[in-house]
This record gives C-alpha cells, structure tokens and sequence, in this order.
C-alpha cells in the first residue's frame, strides 16, 4: 500500500447524484483544477458535461467491488457518498467502498454519514453507525461528516403542494434544522481541501429549525397562493408515498424520518456547518424560492 504524501487527486463518488455533483462544484468554485478531480461515476454518460469541463470520470459501481479500487487509485482525498437502496444492499456496498479505499491507501476518507449517527432514532442511522465503524476498522485515516436534514427532502414535494393547497407529513409540530443540499456539498468541499481533518466529526445543521408547517408557509409566501400543512398518521401518509410507486423500503425511511422529526431528532442546532462555510446556513425559505421557480 502506497500513501502519497503530497495533495493527489480528489475524488467525489456518487457525482452523478445531488450532493456528489455539487461537490464537485465546490472544489472547482474553490479553484482546485479540474484535472485533479476525479467523479466516480456508474453512467459516464451522465456526467458528460463534467467531462467537458475538465473532470476526470472513473466509471464504478459499489455493486462490483472490483471496479472501487482502480477508481479510487492516487485519490489523496475521497469524499464516499453513502449509498440509496435497502439496507441490506447498503452495508455490503459501503464495506466493499472501505475495502477498497484501504486496498488504494487513499489519504482521507470523508464520508457522508447522518446527524447524531451513533445515537440517532432514525432507521436509516443503522446503516451509517455500521459504516462508521467499518471505516474505523480500516484505520484509514477519515473525517465523518453527519449530514442533517437537506430542506430538499420536503422541498421537492412543494410544487405539488402549492397546486393542491396541501402540504402532507407526519412530522406532527416537530422541527428539523434543515439546510440546503448544497451547503452540506460546499462542506464537504471546505473539508477535502482542508489540512488536518483526520479523526474529526462534523454535526452538521442548518442554523435554525423549521416545522413542516413553516415550510408550507414558506411555500405560500413565495407562490403567492394559500398552501397549509396538513398532518397524516404515518399509516395514511404511507398509503400516500405508495401512491406515487415509491419501493417499499424508501417509504418506510421517509415515513419514520418524519416520526423521528416529530420527536425532535432532527431538531439540534450545532453551528459546524456554518462554521465551515463561514457564513450562515441558506435558510428554507431560499431553497424554498428556489425550487418553485425552477418548476414554474
Ligand atoms: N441528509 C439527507 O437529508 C439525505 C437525504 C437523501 C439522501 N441522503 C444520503 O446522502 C447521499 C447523497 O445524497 P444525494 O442527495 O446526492 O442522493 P442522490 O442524488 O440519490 O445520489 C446518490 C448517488 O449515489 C450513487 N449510487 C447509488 N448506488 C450506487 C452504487 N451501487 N454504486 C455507485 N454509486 C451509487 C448514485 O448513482 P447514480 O447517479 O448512478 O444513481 C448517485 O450518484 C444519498 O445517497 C443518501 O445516502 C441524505
């Protein structure tokens, strides 16, 4: 196993997807050249336009253990989108990408895990606290970033919402401190180019925290039109999401994770992730503004 000393490559797994992406956007807005980032990929084809910029593509799957290592080779620093899908499938994805970044001896693994993992109620947390401990295993030297709420989540739904007048949940009166997507990118952006992040943990939060209603009231704000949020059992609001054909397993954790919300576990404001973007969090309402004009 070789270990570089110098800065080598940045690599961003899942660049295909939201936050890998916008990662990669961050190093670049952060001026590191585009030849020594590297976008793992599983369909090139749809990161053509980061190819054209530059960006190297290495195409690999967690599904094929074979191809990480080679992808993940000279990467001085790895940001690990975790993964989507079942559980099951998850654990054996995340273990494989481990195993691989040890067998590549990359520099820093960062890897995108969940707010409070190691004591969070969530279901989805299980997942991350197993891979948080896979990855200590490993000894690889690694720098956790516990991902909150992206405003996204819930976000998404609203121009549905504001055409019905309805914004459906079962986070009951709890709050989330939410934020954008893109902050959490522009973090992971800020540790990879940072200097001695091993060994830490990041809590990372919006500053404030919302209820589903504030959003919904967000929403009405910036459409102009009257949208209220309206609170489902988890069974009804189960039937809902399943109406849309989400698989099984996606309803489940988005069901539970507004259960949890209801509960307070999301609710924690830390202030890390402000601190590493210096500057605030983008608030909901942003976000909010954002994707309605997007979808107008
Ligand atoms: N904190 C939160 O609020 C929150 C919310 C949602 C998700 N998450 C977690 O954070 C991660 C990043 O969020 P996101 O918004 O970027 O999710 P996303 O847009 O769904 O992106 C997920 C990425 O993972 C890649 N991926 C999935 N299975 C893979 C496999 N077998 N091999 C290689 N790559 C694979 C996807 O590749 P393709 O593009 O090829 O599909 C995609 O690039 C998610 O994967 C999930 O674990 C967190």
């Amino acid at each position: 196993m070789t270990r570089k000393k110098d800065v080598g490559m940045f690599v961003v797994t899942g660049a295909t997807g939201g936050l890998g992406r916008a990662t990669v956007e961050a190093l670049l807005a952060r001026g590191v050249p585009a030849e020594r980032i590297a976008a793992v990929v599983r369909k090139p084809e749809r990161a053509a336009d980061l190819a054209a910029r530059g960006v190297q593509l290495r195409q690999a799957d967690y599904d094929r253990p074979e191809t990480l290592a080679p992808a993940f080779a000279d990467a001085e620093r790895l940001l690990f989108v975790s993964s989507t899908g079942p559980d099951e499938a998850r654990v054996a994805q995340h273990r494989a990408v481990v195993a691989a970044a040890t067998e590549a001896g990359v520099g820093l693994l960062a890897y995108t895990s969940v707010l409070a993992a190691d004591t969070s109620p969530l279901v989805l947390a299980e997942v991350h606290r197993i891979t948080e401990r896979v990855i200590a295993e490993s000894g690889l030297p690694s720098v956790l970033l516990r991902n909150g709420w992206y405003t996204e989540n819930h976000a998404a739904g609203l121009p549905r919402a504001v055409e019905s007048g309805v914004l459906v949940g079962s986070a009951g009166k709890g709050r989330a401190a939410f934020a954008a997507r893109a902050d959490f990118a522009e973090a992971a952006a800020t540790v990879l180019t940072g200097e001695d992040q091993a060994g830490k943990v990041y809590e990372l939060t919006g500053d404030t925290a919302h209820s589903l209603a504030d959003l919904a009231a967000e929403a009405s704000a910036a459409a102009g039109r009257p949208v209220r949020y309206e609170d489902l059992t988890p069974e009804r609001y189960t039937e809902f999401l399943g109406s849309f054909g989400l698989p099984d397993f996606a309803v489940e954790l988005v069901v539970d994770a507004d259960v949890r919300i209801s509960e307070g576990a999301l609710e924690t404001v830390t202030g890390d992730l402000a601190e590493l973007l210096g500057r605030p969090t983008t608030p909901p309402s942003a976000t909010i503004a954002g994707i309605l004009a997007a979808a107008a």
